[in-house]
């Protein structure tokens, strides 16, 4: 059988594109893959049943918490291009936390284009993991100019201020009450923002890597994210580099953005942490696991064309219930590059490794003078160690029953992969801190599939993979015709199924669907409607008026909350 997916969509190709070409071929030759039986039985060592993921599956993988169920619970709809969000039937969504709604009591709003959403039980610090009652973090990854201060050309000092405060990320408690969830007042209720004062942490505080800064202002860039088993957002700062100019006279500085950001909704008086030692590129995500001897691992992509796959292995070993000590296990760790070609994870360490201290620039001169500088530039050491460029990872999901990782690879027009594919790897003796591990493709974007470009992933606790595409920024996109708007797929794991997409939801006109993340129960799926309207040229010719004000018209980014899913028990 030969896999006509195998060359869809490809110009050229790349060291990556021939290792892809490989697995295809094989997985034309033996069938698919992606039908692998589900895990043998990994132990659970930590014997720690209260460390939940967001979605609400245990943070270590168990084959038993859930049988699989593949059949997606829903009738799949057909692409689309309607200026709302279409859902199948039985489904509804509500507007539950859109841009410039005031949530907190010193009148501060939900920030601009909402992406990763943090899910936080209100009980969860006492064992608890309430469905109907939570703190939950939005992502603000950047602003539309257009729409938060008209002039996209000449800032004014205001309008940068107010930019400024539209970034980063909120933190709203959301409670289900008679008639659907709503925002409820909490002193917990908060913004991060562009000026907010963060700590860095690390191997590069205080280095000249960050100009010598130990507090910086602000976390921008806010993609995608994850949650620590210890109730802490990890928030990632990913594209950083516009804002020195669009931001010009703010005293904003690239340098000390561009990090994992640490945040506790729990406990505002914590300052916000910078994790240097997880190092600076564009960081998408990070997917956080325990390792078997209890050192926290966090899978991590650069979303770049050519760019490379991260994992953290923190030094310091995870200690359930201890959270004042499990807040700093994220300050010290190895750092490791993927290396597709061998299956090896290559180690970022500027003492133990010689290429990076003989590295030389196009000038002759060492690219590294020590580990700060090979963390602060963490793509070039990639690069110079080994690590495979790959096509623009983004965000990385652990199955909750396999524990395998699965990475989504959007596209790279670069090599006219404009598609992009899901791949997925096991580690060797299914630990996280192996250094070495097995990879396969999932499922490959294309008019076939029906989908293109993946983006952010969720599993749910029976291991189906539910995903988001972002077909945003192709510029001639080639796309459109079979995909339509921007759209959320259920992929099966397991079973003859495993690797078909089945459309759940399709976005509103120029918007991308981001963060998806589930209640404990399975009964409230969250979702974030990012730029709405984005390719809008004036305020006379918008393409969109999503979730605008009650007789306005300018679209509004919103987290809605979609409910009619049977929950984990139903059938
Ligand atoms: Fe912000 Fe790579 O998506
Ligand atoms: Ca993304
Ligand atoms: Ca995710
Ligand atoms: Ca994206």
């Amino acid at each position: 059988m030969t896999n006509p997916q195998r060359t869809q969509g490809r110009a050229d190709s790349s060291p990556w594109h021939r290792l892809l070409d490989r697995q295809l071929t094989r997985r034309g030759a033996l069938g698919t893959v992606a039908a692998t039986a589900a895990a043998a039985a990994l132990p659970l060592t930590l014997g720690d049943a209260g460390a939940v993921s967001n979605n609400g599956a245990p943070i270590l993988a168990d084959p038993q918490a859930l049988p699989p169920r593949s059949v997606p619970p829903f009738r799949a709809i057909a692409p689309g291009n309607a200026d709302t969000l279409t859902l199948p039937f039985g489904y509804r969504w509500q507007t539950l936390a859109p841009w410039g709604e005031v949530f907190t009591a010193d009148g501060r709003e939900i920030g601009f284009n909402h992406d990763f959403v943090g899910y936080f039980p209100l009980d969860l610090l006492e064992g608890g993991r309430s469905s109907t009652d939570a703190l939950l973090t939005i992502n603000h990854e950047y602003v539309n100019a257009l729409f938060v201060g008209g002039d996209t050309k000449n800032r004014t000092k205001q309008q940068i201020e107010a930019e400024m405060k539209a970034v980063g990320v909120s933190v709203v408690r959301v409670r289900r009450e008679e008639g659907g969830w709503k925002i409820v007042p909490d002193p917990r209720n908060r913004r991060i923002d562009a000026l907010t004062e963060i700590e860095l942490t690390g191997p590069a505080r205080g280095s000249a890597a960050v100009k010598g800064a130990t507090t910086v202002r602000g976390s921008v860039g806010n993609c995608s994210g994850g949650q620590t088993p210890w109730g802490t957002l990890l928030t990632c700062e990913e594209n950083v580099d516009g804002y020195a100019k669009a931001w010009a006279g703010s005293g904003y500085e690239a340098l000390h953005q561009g990090w994992v950001t640490e945040i506790d909704p729990f406990d505002p008086a914590w300052t916000p942490k910078k994790r240097t030692a997880m190092g600076r590129f564009r960081h998408e995500n990070v997917a956080v696991t325990v390792a078997k001897d209890g050192r926290v691992v966090g899978y991590m992509g650069d979303d770049m064309q050519d760019a490379c796959v991260y994992k953290f292995v923190s030094r310091g070993r995870y200690e359930p219930g201890n959270r004042q000590a499990n807040r700093d296990l994220l300050t010290e760790g190895d750092l490791y590059v993927a290396n597709f070609g061998n299956g090896s994870w290559v180690l970022l360490d500027y003492e133990k490794n010689a290429r990076l201290r003989d590295a030389k620039g196009a000038d002759g001169k060492p690219l590294f003078a020590g580990q700060a500088d090979v963390l602060a530039d963490a793509r070039a050491s990639a690069l110079t160690v080994g690590g495979t460029p790959v096509d623009r990872p983004e965000d990385i999901e652990i199955h909750p029953r396999s524990g395998e990782v699965y990475v989504a690879l959007t596209n790279n027009t670069k090599h006219g992969n404009y598609f992009g594919q899901i791949v997925k790897f096991r580690e060797d003796g299914d630990d996280a801190a192996a250094q070495k591990f097995l990879w396969e493709v999932f499922a490959v974007g294309g008019p076939q599939s029906g989908f293109a470009s993946p983006d952010n992933l969720v599993f749910d606790p029976h291991g189906n993979l539910w995903m988001v595409t972002d077909n945003s920024d192709l510029v001639s996109n080639p796309i459109k015709a079979f995909h339509g708007n921007n759209a959320m797929f259920f992929f099966p794991t397991e079973g003859p199924r495993a690797g078909r997409a089945h459309r759940f939801a399709t976005g509103p006109v120029d918007a991308e669907l981001t963060g998806p993340v589930w209640s404990p129960d399975g009964r409230t799926l969250f979702l974030s409607v990012q730029h709405p309207g984005e390719d809008s040229e004036s305020l006379e010719a918008l393409t969109s008026t999503f979730a605008a004000k009650p007789g306005t018209r300018i679209p509004r980014p919103t987290l809605v909350a979609i409910e009619g899913f049977p929950g984990w028990g139903g059938a």
